[in-house]
């Protein structure tokens, strides 16, 4: 077990204590705390999980922090009139849609309700007009994920200039802006799909290696240069008995998935840890690095809000 474990609790908690001036400073000016609307529709059990930790998180930075639940069966109206109801709100500075929205909904509901979020308010970046000033680099609300990535790479001590970067997995929550924002810090960057071809000897040309496609263990010892940088963004919940027992082969781990007959994971395989230089854990690594990000986010924007910028 080679790879330095680097502590996503550890960096998150920096990136908190250094939001907690600015929240108090906030707080005094205004009168009112930063204001965060959270909304969750339905009753997915890993949405669940995620909105908790946002919410308690919020609290103890001293944010205001609204959780408003819609139930499985609303409409797609009745969404966007609550989104509405927020962006016109002078109490919250930050709107947050927990994303995956119930199937019912349809398809592209996800990217209408991003839509009408009012992109002074969108704290996850996910707006057109915040995703164009990413690209163009003069976005000051940028996805939590990839942000947090970045942070822990600096935070690490991790160079990224003029590295070979391969971000594997395209989506607009997590590769695409991982992928853009790793550009603007002068890394040569790659990004691999699903569709492609030699998805293993790419990957292994990377200095930094960014796995974020959504399938456990999928990231094994051959993606991987030895002393690489690998950033396992995967949060897989697995319940099928033979591949926890493959992932978790030797880990205390094992005994927690033998109780509870689920177990989260990552995208990148255990064995990894033999090769990689650093390596990000699941969980304890990106996850708690979201959360901070969207603690200063709601900051930034309450700050944006204030001074009319
Ligand atoms: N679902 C998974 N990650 C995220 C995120 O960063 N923001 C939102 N809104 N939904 C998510």
């Amino acid at each position: 077990m080679g790879a330095r474990l680097l502590d996503g609790l550890a960096v998150a908690a920096t990136i908190r204590e250094s939001v907690m001036p600015r929240v108090q400073a906030f707080t005094a000016r205004a009168g009112r705390p930063p204001g965060l609307g959270i909304v969750l529709v339905g009753d997915n059990p890993a949405s669940e999980l995620y909105v908790s930790s946002k919410v308690k998180a919020g609290g103890e930075s001293g944010l205001r922090v609204d959780l408003q639940r819609l139930p499985a069966t609303a409409t797609l109206d009745e969404l966007l009139r609550l989104v509405d109801a927020l962006n016109r709100s002078d109490q919250h500075d930050g709107i947050l849609v927990q994303d995956p929205l119930p199937e019912a909904m349809g398809k592209g509901a996800s990217q209408r309700v991003f839509d009408a979020i009012d992109p002074a308010k969108d704290v996850d970046g996910f707006h057109p007009i915040n995703v164009g000033k990413l690209v163009q680099q003069r976005a000051h609300l940028v996805a939590c994920t990839p942000s947090g990535v970045i942070e822990m790479l600096d935070r690490s001590g991790i160079a990224i200039e003029g590295r070979r970067a391969v971000v594997i997995g395209r989506s607009d929550i997590v590769g695409k802006p991982m992928a853009m924002l790793l550009l603007h810090r002068s890394a040569t960057v790659t990004i691999c799909h699903s569709k492609t071809r030699d998805l293993a000897a790419l990957a292994a040309e990377a200095d930094i290696l960014v796995a974020a496609l959504g399938r456990p263990g999928f990231v094994t010892r051959t993606f991987v240069k030895p002393g690489a940088t690998v950033i396992d963004v995967g949060i897989n919940r697995v319940t099928d008995e033979a591949l926890a027992r493959s992932l978790l082969a030797g880990s205390p781990r094992l005994a927690v998935f033998e109780r509870r007959r689920s177990i989260v994971v990552g995208d990148v395989h255990p064995e990894v840890a033999e090769i990689a230089g650093a390596l990000t854990p699941v969980p304890g690594g990106v996850g708690p690095l979201t959360i901070a990000m969207l603690l200063k986010n709601t900051v930034t924007a309450a700050e944006a809000r204030k001074s009319g910028k």
